[in-house]
């Protein structure tokens, strides 16, 4: 597989096989992930790796603590600006929208997007759930390197035949999840990651997202058309 395979296959995986993902092949994952570049070399990410019962207990937690806390533990940092401008808000709706009807969710029909959303934190039934942390002391440029390693990790899975879903959606579990892996507290949680083999009968499986074309994001200058 090459980078241009592995980019095109690499979807936001919502339904896993329990199939398990062997330790040397999330080894094997994270060693090549730890080749992405960071400012200064810093390599300021964190990883933590559950499976099996370590997992289950987590998940169990969770779902025990959603009766009395619905929105979680409250966020350490805001995951969108409150202020989302255009075309940003355009984009992340129709992210949405185009999520609920692979899986014929209706708009109004907000239970069913509830429980859609309370899968992120079964990790969408993956084996292998990884949380990625990185310094409180650490800015942009810092948080931008975790983003490399972030998606070294995804692309890599796919070179192994896994699928992945980096979920931000954990970070509203920050301290449930402390109380379970024990982080230092100087380590500020950014999201999970959920990683295996992808269910492939899944209808949620079937979602392709669109991206802007280069026209719309790109400015070349000075380049001569061929
Ligand atoms: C850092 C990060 C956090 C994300 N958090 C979530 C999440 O909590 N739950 C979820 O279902 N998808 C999450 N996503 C997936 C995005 O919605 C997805 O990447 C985007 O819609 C593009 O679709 P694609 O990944 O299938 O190409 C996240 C993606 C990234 C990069």
């Amino acid at each position: 597989m090459n980078v241009s395979e592995a980019l095109q296959s690499r979807i936001s995986c919502r339904a896993f096989l329990s199939k398990p993902v062997p330790e040397d092949t999330l080894k094997a994952i994270l060693a090549g992930a730890a080749q992405a570049p960071s400012g200064g070399n810093l390599q300021p990410w964190w990883v933590y790796g559950l499976t099996g019962s370590a997992l289950e207990a987590l998940r169990v937690d969770v779902h025990e603590r959603m009766q009395e806390s619905p929105r979680g533990d409250g966020l350490e940092y805001e995951i969108y600006p409150p202020d989302l401008k255009e075309p940003y808000t355009a984009r992340r709706f129709k992210c949405g929208e185009d999520l609920y009807a692979s899986i014929d969710i209706a708009r109004e029909d907000k239970p069913g997007r509830i429980e859609q959303f309370k899968r992120n934190f079964d990790f969408f039934g993956a084996p292998v759930g990884l949380f990625l942390y990185l310094d409180r002391t650490m800015g942009p440029p810092q948080w931008a390197d975790c983003g490399m390693f972030l998606q070294s990790v995804m692309l890599l899975a796919r070179e192994h035949g896994l699928h992945t879903c980096a979920q931000e959606s954990w970070a509203q579990w920050y301290a449930t999840i402390a109380r379970h892996i024990d982080p230092p507290e100087e380590l500020l949680l950014f999201c999970g990651l959920a990683l295996g083999y992808m269910d492939e009968q899944a209808p949620v499986n079937r979602l392709r997202t669109e991206r802007a074309g280069i026209d719309e994001f790109a400015t070349l200058v000075g380049f001569q058309a061929n």
